[in-house]
């Protein structure tokens, strides 16, 4: 069979590319440990509606103390809930400067967990609890949506933050 030279020197360039690319995954896998995010826990979305497991029991913040604070909201169609509401949305309020774990699970289809202005996006798999650490340090609001399409009333699902000023 007759292949071209150009057309040969390309299957050369595109195998040693694939072969590179290859090499680079299982480098990153064995030599730097990368891997697929693993959940933060285990929560059956049946449990999550009774609300008895794993402090979801209680949605809402807990002070850690340090200015460390620990969140537990439940996600449903089609809002979340925080433990907190002001003026009908519902709200996490945080001092300046807090260091906030937010745990989050779902109790029945997959959502998405996104806070404006700060490093957090991620899914809210039903039977997963997903995690995610983040520090306010501007005073102001930031609204937490849902950006995993989950229905009729995906677009109302919203939540927020407030971070107060310190003294
Ligand atoms: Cu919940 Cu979209």
């Amino acid at each position: 069979m007759h292949i071209d030279k150009f057309e040969r020197y390309w299957i050369v360039a595109a195998s040693l590319m694939l072969g590179a690319f290859f090499a680079a995954l299982i480098a990153s896998t064995i030599v730097f440990g990368v891997h697929l995010p693993d959940p933060a826990g285990r929560i059956n979305p049946a449990d999550v509606e009774d609300w008895t497991n794993q402090g979801f029991a209680t949605p809402g913040l807990r002070d850690m103390g340090d200015n460390h604070y620990e969140a537990h909201i439940v996600a449903q169609m089609w809002l979340y809930n925080t433990g907190d509401v002001v003026d009908g949305v519902p709200t996490v309020r945080v001092p300046q400067g807090a260091v906030v774990t937010f745990n989050v699970a779902s109790k029945d289809v997959t959502h998405g967990f996104y806070i404006e202005y700060h490093n957090v996006n991620i899914m809210v798999i039903p039977g997963q609890i997903s995690r995610a650490t983040v520090t306010f340090n501007r005073p102001g609001t930031y609204r937490i949506v849902c950006h995993e399409y989950c229905g009729n009333g995906h677009h109302n699902m919203n939540a927020q933050v407030i971070v107060e000023p310190s003294a």
